[in-house]
């Protein structure tokens, strides 16, 4: 192995520009060439390389987003966009690949291993749905927004006794706002995991109320697609005065926190090891404290399920 590629790709989080920093930086080390490629598998179609040194990845390890850039590329997904990769990649004489990013990204890596391409993928998204890796870099960041926003609302809410839906990304997860939930002792929690039942809920927050609580707050993750009808309900039904808050893509950005970092840093060297050792198609993820690769056809066989114990004490303490 002499020359590597690595590139971003699908929704950017803060902690991926630690990866690129440690992909380059481990790769240089073991005296390999390293190029990156913007903007994801489309700047991969376009031959969009860029030589990779130490200075290139210089002050990048607190700053949100990716410096390659990224973008969701359907054209690589079909045949000939596949099979134009695997020739741009031939032609550039890269050795190894490593993909930072979610789900699609993965199918991608995943794709272009079995015509041949070493590839490691690096977990990489918000909503924390991977299976083979306990957390994804970009996810404890993103609870510390969510938190953070929380946090702000309960002020206000509180200040005018009114019930707040705070809407948090997670298209099929519900991770983000189980856990940012919990930590921010709100009343109600709703997840694409589990049903939602409109009159029990509004039970529940009633007999908070009752007890003299001052303000409610329900979170509901956007996969749920049902955060302006549980508002509605609130207000029409319940009698609560209510206002939504989307928080939407202000939870994507931001300075990554010492977690993302340090797992962006780990995940990147391992990333790196693993090709120079002869491997691909695999993942390296967290699991406990340690790095460990994963085949990709076994982390994409399915998606990480919640933790049901997490889900049945959020019930417990939201009251
Ligand atoms: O990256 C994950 C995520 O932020 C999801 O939580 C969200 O549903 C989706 O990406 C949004 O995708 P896009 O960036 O394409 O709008």
């Amino acid at each position: 192995m002499k020359k590597i590629a690595l590139l971003s790709s699908g929704g950017d989080c803060p902690g991926m520009n630690a990866a690129i920093r440690a992909v380059v930086r481990t790769g240089l080390y073991y005296g390999l060439e390293v190029w990156g490629i913007e903007k994801g598998y489309t700047g991969l179609l376009e031959g969009k390389f860029l030589p990779m040194n130490l200075s290139s990845v210089g002050g990048i390890i607190q700053r949100g987003g990716t410096i390659l850039k990224t973008s969701r590329s359907e054209k690589f997904k079909t045949k000939t966009g596949l099979e134009k990769a695997l020739k741009i990649l031939s032609n550039f004489k890269i050795d190894g690949l490593v993909t930072i990013g979610g789900d699609g990204t993965l199918r991608g890596a995943c794709e272009l291993s079995e015509l041949g391409v070493k590839v490691i993928g690096i977990p990489a998204t918000i909503d924390n749905d991977l299976f083979k890796t306990d957390m994804s870099i970009g996810v404890d960041t993103a609870l510390n927004t969510v938190l953070t926003a929380i946090d702000k609302i309960k002020d206000t809410a509180s200040s005018h006794q009114r019930a707040f839906v705070i809407e948090v990304m997670g298209r099929n997860s519900g991770y983000l706002s189980l856990i940012s939930g919990i930590a921010g002792g709100v009343e109600e929690i709703i997840i694409p995991e589990s049903s939602v039942n409109f009159q029990e809920m509004g039970i529940h927050l009633k007999k908070g109320y009752q007890r003299g609580k001052t303000h409610c707050i329900v979170i509901v993750a956007e996969g749920v697609d049902k955060t302006y009808e549980i508002a509605n309900y609130l207000k029409d039904e319940i009698g609560f005065e209510t206002r939504v808050t989307i928080l939407g893509y202000l939870q994507r950005g931001g300075s990554p926190t010492v977690f993302d970092r340090l797992l962006g840093s780990r995940l990147g060297g391992a990333a790196v090891e693993h090709l120079l050792e002869g491997e691909s198609s695999k993942m390296v993820g967290l699991i406990g404290n340690d790095i460990k690769a994963t085949d990709l056809k076994i982390v994409l066989s399915k998606q990480k399920s919640l933790n049901k114990s997490i889900y049945d004490l959020a019930k417990i303490l939201a009251r």
